[in-house]
């Protein structure tokens, strides 16, 4: 039985996912020889949508294991936009569904994000023949303990906070790192814990800036002349928590803020008198090379997605769960956020080593 897989990767890049690529794509040719043929669709469903569709050989798949950023191209197509016929007069959603049966495919493997799992999904309720596969650095996909690229992110912004703990320490300064992480803070969480920041500021714990200021100042008086908070691109504080995210949006950018970052390092010089700097790493976090643990996870997810298509099991999104590779139907967790829970038990963890979440 001859199989044609088409391949996309879409939202916002990260280190993995020509590691994925690779790893189902080496599956594939491994089950099913010559029988299988290999689709790379460019710039995600952007691609799908406008056919820049190219047959691939079998040795292109060969040496990207290291490589960052994604093969095919990536691009952002909001998911709320899919269904939504613009000024260029496209449905989008048959534009999909004619490029899927012109180049004859029998499955789609899509790598992305939350958006990227809810359009898989809707194609899958369409009738194609869907496998997604879970990447960001955001680690906020429902039903998966990891997501790829996010432990390479950590990796990276542990770096990013070692290296600001001398230069804080030699200047006695407060420095906030701002992590990315828009809804869900698992990055900041993890990188500040790894990185021995002595705040984290998460979305999911609004802070009270009184009580970072505070920390910040007990550093100050036991000796510790300067402080590192981790930051979340996404926090915000206990006011802001009562509004909805528009209201929250229109305020910061009265104040001239977009995120909380640079207005909470204000406030703590203002109120606390301590110099302080802003480190913001951005888009570093989501370059380079993925690291050895994401490689291997790639892999193992990749090859999970070939297993599914030997399978015919269409309609799921690989995951881990419980340290096993495993998968869940798309429509039961396309469009979930997996948050840091209040309770997390590495939230717990850095409380009790006495890191401050300002809550
Ligand atoms: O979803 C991953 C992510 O890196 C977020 O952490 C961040 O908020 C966003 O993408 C940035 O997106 P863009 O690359 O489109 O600016």
């Amino acid at each position: 039985m001859k199989r044609r897989i088409g391949i996309l990767t879409s939202g916002g890049d990260c280190p993995g996912l020509n590691a994925t690529i690779r790893g189902a794509a080496k599956a594939c040719y491994q089950q099913f020889g010559n029988d299988v043929e290999i689709v790379g669709i460019n710039d995600g469903y952007y691609g799908l949508i406008n056919n820049l569709c190219r047959e691939m050989n079998q040795s292109e798949f060969s040496g990207i294991l290291t490589a960052g950023g994604t093969i095919f191209g990536t691009k952002r197509t909001p998911f709320k936009m899919m269904q939504v016929v613009e000024e260029d007069n496209i449905d989008k959603v048959k534009m999909m569904k004619e490029t899927y049966k012109k180049q004859k495919l029998d499955c789609l493997l899509t790598l992305g994000g939350n958006g990227t799992h809810k359009t898989a999904n809707l194609l899958s309720s369409e009738g194609l023949n869907v496998i997604g596969l879970p990447k960001t650095i955001d680690n906020d996909i429902w039903g998966t303990s990891v997501t790829f690229g996010f432990h390479t992110a950590v990796d990276t912004a542990t770096d990013v906070i070692d290296r600001l703990h001398s230069t804080a320490n030699s200047h006695g300064r407060i420095i906030l790192v701002e992590i990315m992480g828009n809804k869900a803070g698992w990055l900041a969480l993890y990188s500040g814990v790894a990185g021995g920041a002595d705040m984290i500021v998460l979305p999911e714990i609004p802070y009270d800036i009184d009580k970072l200021c505070a920390a910040c100042e007990n550093r100050n008086k036991s000796g510790k002349g300067f402080s590192i908070l981790a930051v979340a691109e996404g926090a915000f504080d206990k006011a802001e928590a009562k509004m909805k995210k528009k209201e929250r949006t229109r305020k910061r950018a009265e104040q001239g803020y977009t995120t909380a970052t640079n207005r909470i390092a204000k406030q703590i010089e203002a109120s606390t008198g301590l110099e302080t700097r802003v480190c913001v790493p951005g888009h570093m976090l989501r370059g380079g090379s993925p690291s050895a643990y994401d490689r291997v996870l790639a892999t193992q997810f990749g090859v999970r997605a070939a297993q599914l298509i030997n399978e015919e099991k269409y309609g799921y999104a690989v995951a881990m769960k419980n340290d096993k590779v495993s998968e869940n139907k798309l429509k039961d967790i396309a469009g979930i956020t997996k948050f840091v829970p209040e309770n997390d038990q590495m939230v717990k963890t850095a409380k009790d080593i006495g890191i401050s979440f300002g809550d």
